[in-house]
């Protein structure tokens, strides 16, 4: 293909996710592995570009691979129980010596001028401080854990202030309790909690595989809150249980999406953010598609829908000026701002009868039952309505209507005023009913 037609298409793709993601509050967790060589240029490279976009960004590094390193060359053996590091004196020492030389090193990366770089000649601001407090974990199963921590409040106000400066709030999984000691931090759980606290918009994980994968190995790209907890549940002690568990926690406490994909991929984290269908896996609250009555601002999305199935004769030509007078009668079905399809439900002053018309469900998403939930959406608006019978008139699609209790009827039992439109627009399309009450 044309690369200049791929170019196009991907930037008008981004467009409104470029619009949407302005201002809006990201917090960002990456796993230590990311943390160094090439993968930490690059995503220090996007976080630039992010920036620039106006994203408000809070970056949770972890550090567990740092901490082991140091601790291997003093001649330890790192110390884990349940997934959490078991903190001792000595473990503190070398965490806190890790911690600190990988925040130099996170913060030269983002200082780099790199040539694709969209602030090459002033550098974002980084501010990072004592914005998490923390308690100890305790003794768990007979355990000491030592430094080991969990948050215990969060300084919202100070961070809020900092991603209003425009800075980039950078946090170490580190805590500090009321006594001056430092408590070593899970990623997880402190990007999670960061999340809640600011009311972002988005928590991304950026981990070392393609997203949640499922027991078969298989990438699964969408995610509702509770989906998203039984597969936690499949194989509760797994690392990607504990993700998910925590990528749930926020999306049930008001943020608007977890999204969780491979941060070794070059690329992955702007495929995630500024295409539709994302690089990893992306958990909301509720299923993902809903269906909702239209609106003016919807026009150019039904347009787009309708004109290929126009052009080929499968729908009857609608003009903008019959859109724009008639959308109330429509819905669409929105998924992730972008509309996937849409219906009308037409009535006839004086008849109890209603039609379906323009049903048109877009290509890439056939055969996900969409079609089915708009025609559901309508069939309740029109009982709401009082009407008794529903028509359909379809020139290609009349088993579609069959397979979902529609019966063929004669032409003639069309209201009137249908029916002479019906004999004046010579399409001979055939005629479904199908008599509400009954449920489809
Ligand atoms: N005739 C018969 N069956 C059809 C069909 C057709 N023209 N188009 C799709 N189907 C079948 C699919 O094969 C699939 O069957 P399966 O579940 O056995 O695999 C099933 O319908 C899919 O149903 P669903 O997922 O609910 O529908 P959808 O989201 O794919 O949307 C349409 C269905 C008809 C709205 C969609 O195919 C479309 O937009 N078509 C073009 C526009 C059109 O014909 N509109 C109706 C004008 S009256
Ligand atoms: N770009 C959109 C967003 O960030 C959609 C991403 C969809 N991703 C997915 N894994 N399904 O919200």
């Amino acid at each position: 293909m044309n690369p200049t037609r791929n170019f196009v298409s991907d930037f008008r793709e981004a467009a409104p996710y470029i619009h949407y993601l302005r201002g809006k509050t990201l917090v960002v967790g990456t796993v230590s592995g990311l943390l160094a060589g090439e993968p930490l240029k690059r995503l220090a490279a996007d976080f630039n570009l992010l920036a620039s976009l106006g994203v408000r960004l809070v970056w949770v590094h972890g550090a567990r691979c740092q901490i082991d390193q140091v601790i291997t060359e003093h001649g330890g053996t790192p110390q884990y129980y349940r997934h959490r590091r078991i903190t001792d004196d000595t473990t503190l020492t070398h965490a806190k010596y890790a911690v600190g030389a990988l925040r130099y090193d996170i913060e030269a990366a983002l200082c780099s001028s790199l040539p694709q770089s969209p602030r090459r000649s002033k550098p974002l601001t980084v501010a990072a401080g004592n914005f998490l407090s923390a308690r100890p974990l305790g003794v768990i199963d007979g355990i000491d854990m030592g430094y080991s921590g969990v948050i215990r409040k969060i300084d919202t106000e100070a961070v809020l202030n900092r991603l209003d400066q425009q800075a980039l709030v950078l946090i170490s999984p580190m805590g500090y309790s009321l006594s001056g000691k430092t408590f070593s931090l899970d990623m997880y759980e402190a990007a999670a909690a960061l999340a809640v606290a600011l009311k972002a918009e988005k928590l991304i994980y950026l981990v070392g595989q393609d997203g949640i994968l499922d027991s078969e190995g298989r990438l699964k790209t969408n995610l509702s809150a509770q989906e998203a907890t039984d597969l936690a549940q499949q194989q509760p002690d797994s690392p990607q249980s504990r993700l998910l568990r925590h990528a749930v926690h926020a999306v049930e406490n008001g943020v608007t999406r977890s999204q969780i994909l491979n941060g070794y991929q070059d690329g992955g984290l702007l495929q995630e953010l500024f295409t539709r269908n994302g690089s990893g896996t992306s958990i909301a609250r509720n299923a993902f598609a809903k269906v909702r009555q239209a609106d003016s601002l919807d026009i150019p999305d039904i347009m787009a829908l309708i004109r290929p199935l126009e052009e080929q004769g499968i729908l009857v030509r609608r003009s903008q000026a019959y859109l724009e007078t008639h959308i109330h009668t429509f819905c669409v079905l929105e998924h992730d701002r972008h509309i996937y399809g849409c219906a009308a439900l037409k009535t006839f002053a004086g008849h109890n009868s209603g039609e379906i018309a323009c049903l048109a469900v877009s290509p890439d998403t056939r055969d996900g039952g969409c079609g089915e939930r708009l025609l559901e959406h309508l069939c309740q608006a029109a009982r709401r309505q009082g009407l008794t019978r529903l028509f359909a008139l379809s020139t290609h699609t009349g088993e579609w209507f069959v397979e979902r209790g529609f019966q063929p009827a004669a032409p003639e039992t069309l209201p009137p005023e249908r029916y002479q439109e019906y004999t004046a627009n010579g399409r001979n399309s055939k005629v479904f009913v199908y008599p509400l009450g009954e449920t489809v």
